[in-house]
């Protein structure tokens, strides 16, 4: 008999030994200093033989149409060898819907090592996190720069991260590094940290590690402005001669239209899924493109939820007045599984897609006006993975 029941302290070496035996680390939990107690929540699964599961629940906010949402970033998730294959998972799985319900958390997402139980669940695939290779030499031609750098000082802190915001608010996906679990001083203890400074804090900032002295591996290059990422990429440029080539996290769009030689994009790919845990709560929590439309409109859909069944049943979608809201009743006009709901809510799938995917039944003209509703489609992207 398998009980799932809220992660305690008493519970960290168990749980410790195993995340180990899932994802590697040293057989002894190393003394770093302990996390915030709110980065994140754990649920646990016993059976008779002791602590048999485990998974844990950071907080985070995500952007969404400019606004940031609760999310509950799900990881970590882990079955002894012994009672796998039996609903373990699945229980875990099923009870976080609760728990980030009950935290406000309306949606959530993972970075999947395996797809189906996710799947199962109800998350889908909505968008990724990606390295791309930059070629130094593809740099030499980058235009002269009039804005000014210098290193970054621990008292930029908090104007490196409004800069941070204003990239980030306005890429579908991207988390506000708000958390509680997010220690934003790794911003600046990097090898390089630069910052172009403006006349409202600072306008631009990269920041870069040298993990080898070989290599040079860049976080984050964010401007607000053409000028600035020009400035940026002329100090990459340096570089060229003692390297060839660095790596660069892409985060928002601007990098791929100011690099000069481009940028050599999916070095690395990690896809992450997305599942709605209380619709109407999500829906009212996320910036809407549509709002931009004068005139009002409505779209009946009706979900079909087995693992959160508080949102399972008819939702009438109202555009009207700047505002979008999920109210109860409608005619269900269209009918979505609750994997639809991801990629809906994240504007990664139009209605048709979800439609070919199996994902989504009923009255096409509805799905095009649920595509209105978030400018599907487009990409979803985090910066980071967890
Ligand atoms: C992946 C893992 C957590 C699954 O735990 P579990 O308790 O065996 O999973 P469940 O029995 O609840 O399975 C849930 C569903 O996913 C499916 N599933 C489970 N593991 C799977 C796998 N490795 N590949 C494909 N499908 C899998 C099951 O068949 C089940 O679907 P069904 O109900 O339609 O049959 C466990 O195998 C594990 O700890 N693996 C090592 C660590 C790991 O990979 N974690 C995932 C991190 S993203």
């Amino acid at each position: 008999m398998v009980t799932v029941r809220p992660y305690t302290r008493e519970d960290a070496d168990a749980a410790y030994q195993l995340r180990r035996l899932a994802f590697g680390g040293p057989a002894q939990r190393s003394a770093t200093p302990p996390e915030h107690p709110d980065a994140w929540r754990g649920l646990v699964a016993d059976d008779d033989t002791g602590l048999v599961g485990f998974l844990r629940i950071w907080a985070y906010h995500q952007f969404f149409g400019g606004k940031a949402v609760p999310m509950g970033g799900i990881a970590s998730v882990a079955v002894q060898p012994h009672a796998r294959g039996n609903g373990v998972a699945g229980s875990l799985l099923t009870e976080s819907l609760s728990v980030m319900r009950e935290a406000g958390q309306v949606i959530s997402a993972l970075y999947p090592y395996v797809i189906p139980p996710y799947r199962r669940y109800g998350w889908e695939h909505v968008g990724t996190t990606e390295l791309a290779l930059l070629t130094l030499s593809g740099l030499a031609s980058t235009p002269r720069s009039s804005v000014a750098l210098r290193p970054a000082v621990q008292e930029d802190l908090d104007d490196i991260h409004e800069c941070y915001l204003r990239t980030a608010s306005t890429v579908d996906g991207m988390i506000d590094r708000s958390a509680p679990g997010f220690d934003l001083t790794w911003l600046v203890e990097r090898d390089v940290v630069t910052v172009a400074p403006g006349p409202h804090g600072i306008r631009g900032y990269l920041n870069a590690d040298r993990p080898d002295g070989k290599r040079l591996r860049a976080y984050d290059l964010v401007a607000d402005d053409l000028d600035t990422a020009h400035a940026l990429l002329r100090q990459l440029a340096g570089w060229a001669g003692t390297l060839t080539d660095a790596r660069i996290r892409v985060l928002g769009h601007t990098l791929d239209l100011a690099v000069p030689g481009g940028l050599r994009r999916g070095l690395e790919v990690h896809d992450f899924m997305l599942r709605v845990v209380d619709l109407p709560a999500a829906v009212a929590a996320r910036g809407w493109p549509a709002v931009a439309e004068s005139k009002p409109f409505t779209v009946d859909i009706e979900v079909a939820d087995p693992h959160a069944p508080w949102q399972s049943g008819r939702w009438r979608l109202v555009h009207e007045d700047g505002v979008v809201a999920a109210e109860p009743g409608g005619s269900g006009a269209l009918q979505l599984t609750t994997r639809a709901l991801g990629p809906w809510y994240a504007g990664s799938a139009t209605a048709a897609a979800l439609r070919t995917a199996g994902l989504l039944t009923g009255d096409p003209a509805a799905g095009v006006a649920l595509d209105r509703l978030t400018g599907a489609p487009h990409p979803v992207h985090m910066a980071e993975t967890f």
